[in-house]
């Protein structure tokens, strides 16, 4: 029987799933993207070198993982190409990566749009976007104008960019913002489809075939649950479904053949962009915490806001997702804290219980309920049993598994591809 894997974000992203991908893709024929664009940034340290990936699954680090961009991504050729490059000059000669016929391109205009809506919202209702055009390119996708990578290697393209650029001229002289030239457009664009059209292909019948022979599949989440159209704190997400639905339709894999579902989460939370955060420490305990963890966007280099692990949205990620084993990274970096608190409850309407809803009218009524642990673990990077670690950090990890009710899986002692407990 054929296994699939999958690894999701279970808060606002940024959970170190790059990591979890790169080790689950030792042991994996195939590593798949499923949905998102470069708006997400997966870090992965190895052998002293630091990796950042926008668009390519993280699995690609490993030769013998064909790694795939799928359906349900939206790429930016130029970002494409520049990662394509950049694992090249460090010595990968990237023959196992393919991109699916149907992932949609994003084009200079998406990103002109995520600017220009962002900024005609007000101040507080700004979404805080990466601005890498995402939102409008699956606009375009549901819009059905969105061009896919099938129409952007043939001689449709000419005609549809030009449609497009059109239309998008028109609403930009309403705002009288300056217009696109299509011809420009065009002679950049058709000399990155020539440089993409070799990886270009039927990924869902690859994918299909691949389970026919009993293959092995790492499927990777970009994002996060909390940032999910559907599920998120709305409207302050994605424009995409990063939690599991989104697995299936961005690579056409059905959920019969799905095995784990790895939820990542980190010993504290962060958030990068606007929106709710119940656990956000917005003072000095969350500037150390963004200190001691590196909380710096990978893609936008954002300081990152940060705060306490909220068991009751993990919960809900578990519940959504389906969740079957927990990664949590960075024990490391929150057993450096004296004490460390977990939201182990909400506080609304005078009673404390552990139910979640991204309803603002509830989330404005909430309090956290924390209780506190002892913190400073020492040093654990080294250790690679669970039970070799210091009591005060098991103690921490049973409670969450206690209160979630699934088992931890994968514990991150460290950012390198070594400092991971595997249980
Ligand atoms: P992703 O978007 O979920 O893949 O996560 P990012 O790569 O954006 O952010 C996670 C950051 O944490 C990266 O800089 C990782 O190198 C780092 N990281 C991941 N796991 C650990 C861990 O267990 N300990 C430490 N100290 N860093 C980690
Ligand atoms: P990874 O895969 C953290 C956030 C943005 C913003 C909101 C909408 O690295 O975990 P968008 O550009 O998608 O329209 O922005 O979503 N966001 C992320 N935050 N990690 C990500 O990806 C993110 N991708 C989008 O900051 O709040
Ligand atoms: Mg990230």
């Amino acid at each position: 029987m054929a296994k699939v894997n999958v690894v999701l974000g279970t808060f606002y992203g940024d959970e170190g799933k790059g990591k979890i991908i790169d080790y689950l893709s030792k042991d994996a024929d195939f590593a798949v993207r499923c949905t998102g664009g470069n708006n997400a940034g997966h870090t992965i340290h190895v052998d002293g070198k630091k990796y950042a990936f926008h668009l390519i699954p993280s699995g690609i680090l490993n030769p013998n993982t064909k790694a795939i961009i799928g359906n349900g991504v939206v790429v930016d050729p130029k970002v494409l190409i520049e990662e394509i490059e950049n694992l090249k000059a460090n010595g990968h000669e990237v023959n196992n990566l393919y991109i699916s016929d149907k992932a949609h391109v994003i084009f200079p205009y998406h990103i002109q749009f995520d600017q220009l809506l962002e900024d005609l919202r007000d101040k507080d209702d700004k979404i805080g976007t990466t601005k890498r055009g995402i939102g409008p390119a699956y606009c375009d996708k549901f819009e059905r104008s969105g061009i896919r990578f099938e129409d952007f290697i043939s001689d449709r393209f000419e005609g549809l960019l030009k449609r497009n650029v059109g239309q998008r001229n028109k609403i930009l002289e309403l705002y009288g913002c300056e217009q696109f030239d299509s011809n420009q457009i065009l002679e950049e664009y058709k000399q990155y489809a020539e440089i993409l059209r070799k990886y270009v292909t039927d990924t869902v019948s690859m994918l299909h075939e691949a389970l026919e022979q009993d293959k092995t599949i790492v499927c990777e989440g970009a994002q996060a649950t909390l940032l999910d159209i559907d599920f998120g704190s709305y409207p302050f997400v994605t424009s995409s479904n990063p939690t599991i639905g989104g697995i299936s339709t961005g690579s056409g894999i059905g959920s019969k053949y799905i095995n784990e579902v790895y939820g990542v989460l980190k010993g504290y939370s962060s958030r990068v962009g606007s929106g709710p955060y119940l656990t956000e420490e917005d003072n000095e305990i969350g500037d150390q915490i963004r200190e001691l963890g590196h909380e710096y966007g990978t893609t936008t280099k954002r300081p990152r806001r940060c705060g306490w692990l909220d068991l009751v949205a993990l919960k809900y990620a578990v519940m959504v997702n389906g969740i079957t084993g927990l990664a949590i990274n960075h024990v490391d970096t929150i057993g450096k804290l004296d004490t460390i608190k977990l939201c182990v409850a909400y506080k609304h309407d005078g009673v404390e219980d552990m139910k979640f809803s991204t309803n603002p009218d509830y989330v404005e009524k909430c309090e956290p309920v924390y209780e506190e642990f002892e913190g400073n673990f020492g040093e654990i990077s080294h250790i690679k049993n669970r039970e070799d670690l210091p009591e005060k950090a098991k103690k921490y990890l049973s409670r969450i598994e206690e209160l979630v009710g699934v088992p931890v899986k994968f514990i991150g002692t460290g950012a390198g591809r070594d400092e991971l407990i595997v249980d």
